[in-house]
This record gives structure tokens, C-alpha cells and sequence, in this order.
């Protein structure tokens, strides 16, 4: 052979068989070969293609099915592709879609954009409607209710329990968009709930540096329908950020109990400070949705927010730029610690209620809660300045 051809299979054929290591190998491959002509149209062989996913993406997908108590677990490159991908799985023209209004903003605007170009309609309902109200006064084409319990930026709990039994029997979908429980502090599964859908960007990926989501289900029928989702869209995700997801996995009960922990220590200090007016934080004793966290979750994570006394307009810009070791980001999930202030997210909301004052979103990472406590003290400092 001439080194051209040489080159093209050389080290294809060296005797180095996978050795065991803790993680999976990191299979990189777009083609797969098969090892005869009939296997390649071989109806039984489900794995032809590369973008199917290999052994990084396999293990990723067995692991969360354990977490999540699902059959089946698909795969996406974002938490909101995860969220897009699964409605358009399972919904078509005509299908009415009920969405909480306390839904992540892109989400919404996936629905609003989008999926109403496809001739589904989405109505928006309150997140404090009891799930009696909320079924009972779903219409005929209502296919899916998209619940995300505790809401995005306001915190308020659903009994998606309930909301899920009586979807049932009104034979309606269910999802949620469980993030803020990363599949292990709630299961929706186990709840009855159809579809779990989170951003493992967050708290699995735990480091604020890789993108992906996960949408789990019990039924398997519905497992498939995700699948066969992901097939027709034709995404996939890359090995490496797999294997990435799978390391996260494993210390992800250790990080949720620190952030839920000092989350709830920075909620309990905030509660005392004179410049704030109200904590949305669901684990709080005596917030709102209180009850329903302590039935469903098995601990909190470490987002949450909170309403600063009203002040003048520049107060929260203030308060924001004041802060150290909180960086100001989107994000949350990771091993850092965060802020946002929230409000220009929440115009376009249809249930608008008076949270207290100007919202701040915070996450609260790894970093000692004791120096949290006085970067946020340095902050509501220079917010006082603001107060009439
Ligand atoms: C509640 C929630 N769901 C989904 C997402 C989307 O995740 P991703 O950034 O991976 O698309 C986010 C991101 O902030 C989120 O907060």
C-alpha cells in the first residue's frame, strides 16, 4: 500500500482493548462501523449512527434514568432545547398548551414564537391557581400542561401532585421543568408528573461550563416519542459534554446540600435586615408554597429571591454593583455564587403580583456563607443610600 492508503487506516487495527476506567471511554465518532452488510439495514441494530450517541452519552442516559425513575432519558444540547425538543415531540397543529406564567422567560418566548407559528395555542395561567381550577377550566385541545414548580424568578410551589392526577384522568399531558430540583431533590416521576425535563447546565454540570438538557419519562411510549424528537431534529451533543454531565452527577448530592444549606442561612440573615422587605425562597418556614415543598422535595438548592424595601429607581443597579463576591450572571447552578435583578424580566407576565418591593434573584454557591453574608451587608448598604 502506498502511505496515502496507509495513512488512512493506520492504528486502526492496534491491540489496545479498552481498559476499565471509573468513567466511561470518550467515544468520538460521527460514523459507526458496522461489522457486516446485513447489519447495516439490520431493523434490531439501533446504533448505526454516531449522532445517536455513544458510550459517554449511554452512560449519561442510564445514569439519569436511575436519578429520575425513568425508562427513558433523552439528551439535548441546552436546557431550553430540552424544553423545545420535548413539546415539539409530543405536540402538533391545533394542540391547546397550558403554561405556567411563572415559566422561564425563553421558554415562554419558545411558546409564544413558535409554537403558535405551528397553529398550537398557549395560555398562560397562574401559578397560584389551584389544580382544580387550572384542569377544570382546560378546554378540549389543552394537551399539555407545562408546570415549573418553584416558577423562575418568583419561587411560587405548584401541587403538581395534584395537577398531574387530574390531568391524567382528563387524559392531558403533564410536564415540568424541574431545574430548580436537578431530578434529585424532586422527582416529578414519582409524583405522576409525565415528563421531567431539566437544564443539567445547572446544578449537574455544577461549574457553569458546559450546555446541556435531559427530558426523562416513565411511560414508555413517551420515552420513545422524545427520542424519536431528538432523531427528526437531527441534534446531538458531544461526548466530551457528556462525559462532563456524568462527573457532575456524581457529586451532586454533596453540592446541592451545601448550596441548599448556606442558601437558606443567606435567605434566614436577609429575612432580618432592615432594608428587605420579603424573601421568596419556598424551604423558608413560613413562605408561601412552604407545605408543598416540605411534602414533595427532599432538600432546596441554593437559588431564591428576594424583594428590597422600594427606593429609588437606582437603588437595585446599586445594590447589584456593590457586590464582590456575587457576580452578576444568568446563570446559577454552578459553584459560584450570583445575583440578578429580575424585574424587567417579569413585564411580560400576565398574573404581575406585588412581590414586596424590587426583585433580586440570588444563587448561593460554595464560597463561605459568612463572606456572603458581608458582601450582600456591603450591598444593602449602598442600598440604604437609596431609601427615602
Ligand atoms: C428554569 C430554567 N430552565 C431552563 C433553562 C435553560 O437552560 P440552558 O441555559 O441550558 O438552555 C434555564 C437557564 O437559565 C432555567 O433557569
Amino acid at each position: 500500500m502506498k502511505d496515502r492508503t496507509r495513512l488512512i487506516h493506520a492504528g486502526g487495527g492496534a491491540r489496545s482493548p479498552l481498559v476499565k476506567t471509573v468513567g466511561p471511554p470518550i467515544q468520538k465518532g460521527s460514523t459507526v462501523l458496522l461489522p457486516n452488510a446485513a447489519a447495516l439495514y439490520d431493523e434490531a441494530n439501533h446504533l448505526t449512527y454516531g449522532r445517536e450517541g455513544l458510550a459517554a452519552h449511554d452512560a449519561l442516559r442510564v445514569a439519569l434514568g436511575e436519578m429520575e425513575g425513568a425508562v427513558g432519558v433523552s439528551l439535548y444540547p441546552s436546557g431550553l432545547a430540552a424544553l423545545t425538543g420535548a413539546l415539539l415531540a409530543l405536540l402538533k397543529a391545533g394542540d391547546e398548551v397550558l403554561a405556567a406564567d411563572s415559566l422561564y422567560k425563553p421558554t415562554r418566548r419558545f411558546c409564544d414564537k413558535v409554537l403558535t407559528r405551528f397553529g398550537m395555542t398557549v395560555r398562560y395561567y397562574d401559578p397560584l391557581a389551584t389544580p382544580e381550577t387550572l384542569v377544570g377550566e382546560a378546554g378540549p385541545a389543552v394537551r399539555l400542561i407545562l408546570m415549573e414548580s418553584p416558577g423562575s424568578l418568583t419561587f411560587e410551589m405548584q401541587d403538581m401532585t395534584r395537577i398531574a392526577e387530574l390531568a391524567r384522568a382528563r387524559g392531558i399531558l403533564t410536564a415540568c421543568d424541574n431545574t430548580w430540583g436537578a431530578g434529585y431533590l424532586y422527582k416529578p416521576l414519582a409524583h405522576g408528573v409525565d415528563l421531567s425535563i431539566q437544564a443539567l447546565t445547572k446544578y449537574v454540570g455544577g461549574h457553569s461550563d458546559v450546555f446541556m438538557g435531559s427530558a426523562a419519562a416513565s411511560d414508555p411510549e413517551l420515552a420513545r416519542k422524545l427520542s424519536e424528537g431528538v432523531l427528526h431534529l437531527g441534534w446531538a451533543v458531544s461526548p466530551e459534554d457528556a462525559y462532563q454531565m456524568l462527573r457532575g452527577l456524581r457529586t451532586l448530592p454533596t453540592r446541592l446540600a451545601q448550596h441548599g444549606e448556606s442558601g437558606l442561612a443567606i435567605a434566614e440573615w436577609l429575612r432580618a435586615q432592615p432594608e428587605v422587605a420579603a424573601l421568596h425562597h419556598p424551604a423558608l418556614p413560613g413562605a408561601v408554597g412552604y407545605d408543598l415543598w416540605k411534602r414533595d422535595f427532599s432538600g432546596a438548592c441554593g437559588l431564591f429571591a428576594f424583594a428590597l424595601k422600594p427606593g429609588a429607581k437606582a437603588g437595585p443597579d446599586a445594590f447589584l454593583d456593590a457586590l464582590q463576591l456575587f457576580g452578576l450572571g444568568f446563570s446559577w447552578g454552578g459553584f459560584e455564587s450570583l445575583a440578578i435583578s429580575c424585574d424587567p424580566q417579569l413585564r411580560g407576565r400576565a398574573f404581575f403580583r406585588d412581590y414586596g418591593g424590587p426583585l433580586i434573584r440570588l444563587h448561593v454557591g460554595l464560597e463561605d456563607p459568612e463572606d456572603l453574608k458581608a458582601d450582600l451587608r456591603r450591598a444593602l448598604d449602598a442600598y440604604a443610600s437609596h431609601l427615602g
